[in-house]
């Protein structure tokens, strides 16, 4: 039974791969870009997660979408000593409409009859956070504390045959993310900035569902910067980073040891860095996963005449199969990656991709199939972007 449920990002498709990965048959997508969990909150480790943005908890199941039993159903929620507020203070309700009909205005209205309850039995303020689209957004959940305990968001999700309401008890830490991006002293646009949440995604499909046990070590045999390197350091892997050029590595160098001042709790994991072409390079000792952004080829601004494409296509395609044969026999069989490799918008939801997907088998290697998405529907991309990232999960055969 669904326990918990996870607001799925930009780009649903990923977070319900990135969920299915770690917590297998428990997940089970809804509707609305959400996923239900068979989990208690508590059990899920929503700092890890990329590509959910906000975690909660179900307190009731509404078998319609009627709005009178919706706000019946609300109110004895809030009445109810179950509904933990804080002993004193501040106190800023929120309500989100994930598919349920509801207009903004309805939601600052029953907002308002909430809180009126709530102030019976709460000595402090009570505000409400007012909706002018049906679902806070995260920023908003964030800064207004919803999801500690001077706070309370409730989502009213409709998953088709009834609603589901819940608590969220957790969302993306927005300014930790901007932090881990922008603060750190080496960032290079040339190499592309991978954002931490897509690492995140990437480490996580990686590791697949055995997540817990240290020490692991990651390798990204692309590190340029360190993205990878540095989110995974913090979900508490060990890591190994080679990369072609020196300067990428005194970047990922300068990066690790940036992250590792400021974190105390990171004394335990270790790193390591060398140059290595990741088409000849032998990596010692061996590595648990694999998680990386691979080589992209050369960046377009604008989708390119045919014969450049097919040119870059085929010189990144040649690159990525050596590394592919090369790594291959230095790995024990069974072993996971999550690379991610270019694949080009040519139009509109349109990709050309690499021509290597197709003999993934005979380079000696499985991919991995997802009950809840179509393996090949893993792309991140933004709408106006040619070089989409293709999110490859694969075993050694
Ligand atoms: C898209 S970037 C990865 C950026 C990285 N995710 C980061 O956090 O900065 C690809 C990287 O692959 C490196 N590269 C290109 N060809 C390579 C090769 N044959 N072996 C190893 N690294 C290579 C480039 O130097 C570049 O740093």
């Amino acid at each position: 039974m669904i326990q918990s449920v996870c607001i799925l990002g930009r780009q649903p498709v990923l977070g319900l791969a990135e969920l299915e990965s770690l917590y297998g048959p428990l997940v089970q997508a809804t509707a609305h870009g959400v996923a239900g969990i068979g989990l208690p909150a508590d059990a899920i480790d929503f700092a890890r997660l990329g590509g959910s943005t906000k975690l909660a908890t179900i307190l009731a199941t509404v078998t319609s979408s009627n709005q009178k039993q919706i706000e019946k159903a609300l109110l004895g929620i809030v009445r109810s000593p179950a509904f933990l507020l804080p002993k004193s203070g501040k106190f800023h309700l929120g309500l989100s409409s994930i598919g349920v009909d509801m207009s903004p205005a309805k939601l600052n209205a029953l907002g308002l009859t909430l809180k009126k309850v709530i102030r019976t039995r709460h000595d402090g303020s009570v505000r409400t956070v007012p909706n002018t689209t049906p679902e806070l957004s995260t920023a908003q959940v964030f800064h207004s504390h919803l999801a500690n305990e001077n706070g309370a968001e409730l989502l009213l999700i409709n998953t088709g045959q009834q609603t589901i309401i819940a608590r969220t008890v957790a969302v993306q830490d927005i300014d930790s993310y901007t932090l881990r991006d922008r603060a750190r002293p080496k960032r290079d646009a040339r190499v592309g900035m991978l954002p931490p949440k897509l690492a995140q995604t990437i480490i996580n499909l990686a590791v697949g569902s055995n997540p817990g046990q240290t020490p692991l070590t990651i390798l990204d045999p692309f590190c340029g910067t360190g993205v990878v390197l540095q989110e995974a350091l913090l979900m508490g892997y060990n890591v190994y980073g080679t990369d072609l050029e020196p300067r990428m590595i005194a970047y990922s160098q300068a990066n690790l040891e940036w992250l590792s001042a400021q974190n105390l709790k990171l004394e335990h994991e270790t790193w390591k860095i060398e140059v290595g072409d990741a088409t000849t390079h032998r990596w010692e000792p061996r590595p648990t996963f694999i998680a990386g952004e691979t080589y992209l080829g050369r960046p377009f601004t604008e989708v390119p005449d045919r014969a450049t494409l097919e040119q870059t296509v085929s010189d990144v395609n040649a690159i990525l199969t050596k590394f592919l044969r090369n790594i291959r026999p230095q790995l024990t069989p069974g072993t996971r990656l999550c690379l991610a490799m270019p694949a080009w918008q040519t139009r509109p939801n349109t990709f050309r991709r690499l021509p290597l997907l197709d003999s993934l088998e005979k380079i000696g290697y499985n991919r991995v199939e997802f009950e809840r998405v179509s393996s090949d529907r893993l792309l991140y991309y933004r709408e106006d972007q040619i070089v989409a990232r293709e999110l490859l999960v694969l075993t050694v055969k």
